[in-house]
């Protein structure tokens, strides 16, 4: 979603700010900006599109400022033009702002401004530098406070009338050495360098100049200029705040060699699923070793209920969850979509014996946060199952379980799903093992079949690549598929869909292949791709039988089928063979192979596969 980077320093902030806005472009945008000083004026440079079009605006106008902000922006309030593009600029031109978030009031603080203000945009975000001015003016006028003070309480002023969520990066036209910003519920970091600053919404903007930065906390005012920073808490007082190191890893924004990162990040899940099991299982005596989880054998064996809460591809994952958690641990398990969750009344029917699973790639989910938070007034357990480290969803977690799978920079998830499928497979199996419901003969067979999932994993890549790119290009021009699966399996229906509408813009339906028959059936003719994911589990005879009532429509039939089913083919149009294994790890292959067909056919439609249309990387506003 939208991005954020303030620069000041010894470099040419321009090249700096479009170098950062670049590494954001992951996010997902549609329209990108900067502001600088020339001639001792703020200046305002936006675009529609892509950030080469800035870039090459910006390439013929020779800038020399030393200071700057910049911006992507993912339209929530008005369309992506260059109006409503940021940086957005005061009425009397004093004061320019970049948000991240939104302010849910601006309508009603319009009202409050004198009608001399004009708004240029339809965003929610040209009230603040609107708000901030008119306070600026009239603190500027009181020769009681000092300057820096009249900046700071314009700033507290402006906020303490907004609602809603926001990262404000502020630069005022009569100071050229110093950038303001503040937050609250929508990550800010600062960048610490020699001789110079930064300050983002995300660190990978700014990893090639500083690996030393400060989560910024909520409430939390700065100010940043080339040798020094500031911060002040919300109750306006200097405070400290801890450095971080980051890993550099280059590898991380690099294609190493492949055509797209989506392709890339395939191609790692092996690695990493084999990396997740290696370090959580104790080869001496295949114990699963938790050690963040802070729960005591009574703590799990009391849970009456696990609750699991996100969105999107996190949220099918949590649908797996459910299987594996009710098969392997017995503990009744429900699934719900954050959004949907944080609006229903839950006060009478959660208890303290809940325990509530989050799960997130970013860890920024606006609809995963706002229901976490209303599920943790009722001090239930909780668990976060997160990609990204320190986000603010892990820092409101009591446990934290990182998937470790380093960073995903193709919007379409793939890596994460399959690391949070590992880790909701160890967790059931660890809270199973706990309460006694798994006999050392299952959980001994069942651990020594995970230890091969990588060398499948990696198997299924060889073998079906050259197949799934036959079926792309043999299915590319469809208008709409249907992707059928039934219990474990049914999740990876919604979840292969998904990927396939979100990248090759096809319509695509995900459903139980049992409920095909209430409804769906009627959509089926000669045009309508047929996907069944039919692998070997004790329901493959149902699935068998409903991909025949598809076909007996004259549905294109494709299957994804477990190795050395013989029949499948007298029934299939097109078969996908995958590894046998155990049905509980089924859907960690049986996703491969979908990936697959969605990145091929959506490379046939000349789509932007890292970054589709519409679609932001991490989901931070409602
Ligand atoms: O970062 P999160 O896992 O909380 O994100 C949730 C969804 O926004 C995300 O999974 C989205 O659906 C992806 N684009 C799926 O590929």
């Amino acid at each position: 979603m939208c991005g954020i980077i303030g620069y000041v320093g010894k470099r040419i902030a321009d090249r700096v700010l479009i170098d950062g806005l670049k590494k954001l472009e992951y996010r997902g945008y549609d329209s990108a900006g900067i502001s600088v000083f020339r001639d001792n004026k703020i200046e305002l440079f936006r675009k529609v599109g892509k950030i080469i079009n800035l870039e090459t605006e910006l390439a013929e106008k020779g800038l020399n400022s030393r200071i700057g902000i910049g911006h992507t922006r993912w339209a929530t309030h008005g369309k992506p033009t260059e109006k409503n593009a940021h940086p957005h600029i005061s009425h009397s031109k004093k004061i320019v702002v970049v948000h991240n978030g939104i302010i849910e009031n601006y309508q009603q603080l319009k009202k409050k401004l004198p009608a001399s203000y004009k708004f240029i945009s339809e965003t929610d975000t040209e009230i603040i530098a609107h708000l901030l001015e008119y306070y600026y003016i009239k603190l500027k006028k009181d020769k009681n406070i000092s300057t820096q003070n009249k900046y700071l309480l314009a700033m507290q002023k402006t906020i303490s009338q907004l609602k809603g969520s926001f990262a404000i990066v502020i630069m005022f036209s009569d100071n050229q050495k110093e950038i303001f910003a503040v937050k609250k519920d929508s990550p800010l970091l600062l960048g610490i360098g020699i001789n110079e600053m930064f300050i983002t919404s995300d660190i990978t903007a700014i990893l090639s100049y500083t690996n030393r930065s400060i989560n910024l906390e909520d409430g939390d005012f700065i100010v940043i200029s080339k040798n020094k920073y500031k911060i002040f808490d919300k109750d306006g007082k200097e405070t400290n705040r801890k450095i971080n190191i980051a890993q550099i890893d280059t590898n991380v924004t690099e294609k190493s060699g492949y055509k797209h990162f989506m392709l890339k990040e395939i191609h790692e899940q092996p690695q990493i699923i084999e990396d997740i099991i290696l370090t959580k299982i104790n080869r001496e005596n295949n114990e699963i070793n938790f050690r963040d989880l802070n729960l005591s054998k009574k703590d799990i064996n009391n849970i009456s209920r696990v609750i699991i809460l996100a969105c999107g591809t996190s949220y099918h994952a949590g649908l797996i969850g459910k299987f594996l958690i009710e098969d392997l641990a017995q503990i009744p398990c429900e699934v719900d979509v954050a959004s949907e969750f944080r609006y229903r009344s839950h006060n009478r029917v959660i208890d303290k014996d809940c325990f509530v699973i989050a799960i997130s790639q970013s860890g920024e989910t606006a609809d995963t946060i706002a229901s976490f938070n209303e599920i943790k007034k009722l001090k239930p357990k909780n668990l976060m199952i997160c990609n990204v480290i320190n986000s603010t969803l892990t820092k409101k977690a009591d446990n934290v379980i990182y998937t470790r799978c380093g960073t995903e920079i193709g919007v379409a998830s793939t890596k994460a799903f399959t690391s949070q499928l590992c880790i909701l497979f160890l967790v059931s199996l660890f809270l199973g093992r706990q309460r006694n419901i798994l006999n050392d003969k299952r959980y001994n067979e069942i651990i020594c079949e995970l230890l091969k999932i990588p060398q499948k994993m990696k198997n299924t890549i060889d073998s079906i690549t050259p197949v799934m790119e036959y079926w792309g290009k043999h299915f590319y021009q469809k208008n709409s598929f249907l992707y059928l699966g039934r219990n474990i399996n049914y999740p990876i229906a919604l979840e292969g869909a998904l990927k396939l509408k979100e990248i090759s813009y096809i319509h695509a339906e995900g459903y139980p292949a049992g409920e095909m028959k209430h409804g769906p059936i009627a959509l089926i003719d000669e045009n309508m791709p047929v996907l069944t994911i039919a692998t070997e589990s004790n329901v493959y005879e149902k699935v068998a039988s409903n991909v025949e009532e598809a076909r007996a429509r004259n549905g294109k039939m494709l299957v994804i089928a477990t190795e050395g089913n013989k029949i499948i083919k007298n029934i299939a149009d097109f078969v996908c063979f995958v590894p046998k294994t155990l049905d509980i790890l089924s859907p960690i292959i049986n996703i491969i192979p979908l990936q697959f067909l969605a990145y091929f056919i959506a490379e046939m439609r000349g789509c932007d596969i890292d970054q589709p249309r519409n679609l932001a990387k991490s989901v931070t506003v409602e």
